[in-house]
């Protein structure tokens, strides 16, 4: 049985929108995700891809990604990042001729959405394919930027 994308049973539920930015062959790439904390200790969090998506080979290929948990007024980013693959489009660079600003990250070679709700660093875990999507699991160093709070998703709406 298929629960698929925009399904009226597959909005029901509520997340927040995470943007993962990755390195590879073509550059820096960012897209759009809902993400599953699994566990506190050790600090697991898992991001399910499907096959097709830009992230997943750059992922493979750096065995590092950085997590930024969108802050509610970055849903353009979302957008962006959420709607083009970076096999065609450079994300980044139309998202900062938007305005928005990318910091490198401490630990890994990857770029990092400025003033996100949160920053996450990761290291590749473990890749476990589940039905058309793969998830990829875990954190190795996380900061928070406390004034901003997470942007919610709903019902295909911020
Ligand atoms: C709010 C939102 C959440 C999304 N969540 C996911 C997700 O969890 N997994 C996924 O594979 N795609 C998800 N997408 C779609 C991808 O972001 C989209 O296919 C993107 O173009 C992939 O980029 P890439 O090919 O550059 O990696 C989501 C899109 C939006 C707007």
């Amino acid at each position: 049985m298929e629960l698929p994308w925009n399904d009226p049973r597959s909005n029901k539920f509520v997340t927040t929108v995470g943007l993962i930015t990755s390195e590879g062959v073509d550059g820096p790439n960012i897209m759009a995700y809902e993400w599953t904390h699994i566990s506190y200790n050790p600090r697991l969090i898992a991001v399910s891809l499907g096959h097709t998506k830009a992230t997943v080979e750059n992922m493979r290929n750096s065995k590092e990604f950085g997590i930024n948990l969108c802050a509610k007024d970055q849903s353009i980013l979302s957008s962006i990042a959420g709607e083009y693959s970076g096999s065609k489009y450079n994300k980044i660079e139309a998202i900062k001729e938007l305005g928005f600003e990318f910091i490198q990250a401490n630990k890994i070679k990857t770029l990092m959405v400025k003033y996100a709700a949160l920053n996450a660093e990761f290291k590749l875990f473990q890749e476990i394919t589940f039905g058309d999507h793969i998830m990829f699991i875990e954190v190795i160093d996380a900061t928070q930027n406390s004034e901003k709070q997470p942007l919610v998703y709903h019902d295909g709406k911020y």
